[in-house]
């Protein structure tokens, strides 16, 4: 109740936003991003009841593998108990409330290979499946522990497209509903068959969000990545779709949205496209830390002027680019699932998956971030990212968690341009002298539904429209 009346007071635009009041000129506050009180009620009413995504399978491919998930107070520990099976747990002893696996200094999670995890403080151990199998001196309770005191408490878990996810809520939804309708446009890319190239991570003096919301818009490469102009298009369009949001890119002309993809797989800009396509892509894997594209694709693509005719238009040779590409894949191992036109347009180009998560996704691969509070201060984050692609059986590489720190030669030029305006966005909108957001309600849906969805979470609306 308390909370609540908290809630109400720092929320100056308190309000019912419909998806499709979206579509026009509105604002969000920015208390969401600042305000500690905020902070705190995302920590109790909403990272305690939403799906998460803590990992992937292939991290814990042995039984008895595990590694940990922390989200604010909580820690989570998933866990391969038995082949074809996964549990989570709550990472805290029975006894006097150890948590029982550390995160070691320097790290963003705790990974290993147990067959049983034993307490550092006074040895109680569990097995696999959470329950108690040692307590040092039981008898002095003199028969009074049931195995329901002394197990670990039990986190739900599922698993889509290879990702491991936990909800903390045993009364939640399905991970299936709570992922609709997202799940099933995203489902024929069979993530689940990807596997990591690298994953890093550092930690930004900005909000989660402010990280996340970086990736949910492709408005921001005029201002941010100007490079990128010379060789492609980047205006966009951008889609609530429930609770998660989609983006892909757009044209203003009719008659040329017929023409091009909204996915990264594109012709780019120029009058040749086999020319084009070729520099986009090659611009894309050099300055994108080797993520976005495969060096199958660019080099199919750099092969387009040799094996098609000049005049060829865009849409055919996007055609014949992704058919040798498939091709070259198929002769090294590498299956592509078979994707329809229209599945993939729907699937545009990148996704927010609520609260977390986000994927820009490709037949053959997938640039992926995550987004994590620091503590309980909502002007730091944990930011990681990971770069996932399909790999000849056996051929898959070893990867851990990098810690990295975030210039372009870690992460590539372009990532490092999205860097730049974390903690200078975070700044700025501490500004007494800024006014409110203003969202573009074309190309930052994504942005925009993500606080409909908060504000509709955590019980207080922030959202407010221009002209009203
Ligand atoms: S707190 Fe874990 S054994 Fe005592
Ligand atoms: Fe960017």
């Amino acid at each position: 109740m308390n909370r609540q009346i908290e809630l109400d007071g720092i929320m100056k635009h308190a309000g019912n936003i419909s998806v499709e009041d979206l579509f026009e000129p509105l604002t969000y506050s920015v208390e969401p991003f600042i305000s500690p009180e905020y902070a705190q009620a995302e920590r109790d009413l909403l990272w305690p009841k939403m799906w998460q995504m803590a990992g992937r399978v292939e991290e814990i491919p042995e039984v008895g593998n595990y590694f940990t998930y922390d989200i604010c107070e909580d820690s989570i520990i998933v866990v391969r108990n038995a082949p074809g099976s996964i549990k989570a747990f709550h990472n805290v002893c029975s006894h006097r409330g150890r948590r029982l696996i550390d995160t070691p200094a320097g790290c963003n999670n705790a990974s290993g290979a147990n067959g049983r995890f034993i307490c550092g403080f006074h040895g109680w151990t569990y097995d696999l499946n959470g329950k108690n199998i040692y307590i040092h001196e039981e008898l002095d309770w003199k028969g009074g522990l049931t195995a329901e005191h002394t197990c670990l408490s039990e986190v739900r878990v599922d698993t889509w497209g290879g990702w491991i996810y936990i909800n903390m809520d045993p009364d939640c939804v399905s991970l299936r509903e709570f992922l609709e309708p997202a799940a099933s446009i995203l489902d024929p890319f069979e993530f689940e068959k990807m596997r990591y190239k690298w994953r890093q991570w550092v930690i930004f003096d900005c909000n989660w969000k402010t990280a996340l919301e970086a990736f949910m818009e492709p408005y921001h490469v005029a201002g941010t990545h100007t490079q990128m102009l010379n060789h492609g298009d980047y205006y966009a369009y951008s889609e609530a779709y429930g609770l998660h949001g989609v983006s892909g890119f757009d044209q203003r002309d009719p008659e040329l949205q017929m023409k091009q993809s909204s996915t990264i797989t594109r012709a780019g800009k120029g009058k040749d496209p086999r020319i084009s396509t070729y520099e986009l892509q090659n611009e894309i894997y050099t300055t994108v830390n080797n993520a976005s594209t495969t060096e199958t694709l660019v080099n199919a693509a750099k092969r387009l002027v040799d094996e098609l005719p000049e005049g060829t238009p865009a849409d055919q040779v996007i055609k014949h680019w992704l058919a040798s590409a498939r091709a070259d894949d198929a002769a090294r191992g590498v299956i592509w699932p078979t994707i329809t036109p229209e599945q993939m347009a729907k699937a545009g180009l990148a996704w927010h998956i609520f609260p977390n998560m986000s994927v820009l996704q490709g037949i053959s691969f997938a640039l992926c971030y995550r987004t994590r509070p620091y503590g309980d201060n909502p002007n730091k984050c944990i930011f990681e990212s990971y770069a996932m692609e399909r790999f000849p059986q056996g051929e898959e590489p070893k990867t851990e968690w990098v810690y990295a720190e975030p210039t372009a030669e870690a992460w590539g030029l372009v990532l490092s341009q999205d860097f730049s305006n974390m903690a200078a966005l975070q700044k700025g909108m501490h500004s007494r002298g800024f006014r409110g957001t203003l969202p573009n309600p074309h190309q930052e849906q994504k942005v925009t539904n993500f606080h409909r969805n908060l504000a509709n979470i955590i019980g207080a609306g922030s959202l407010r429209l221009l002209n009203k």
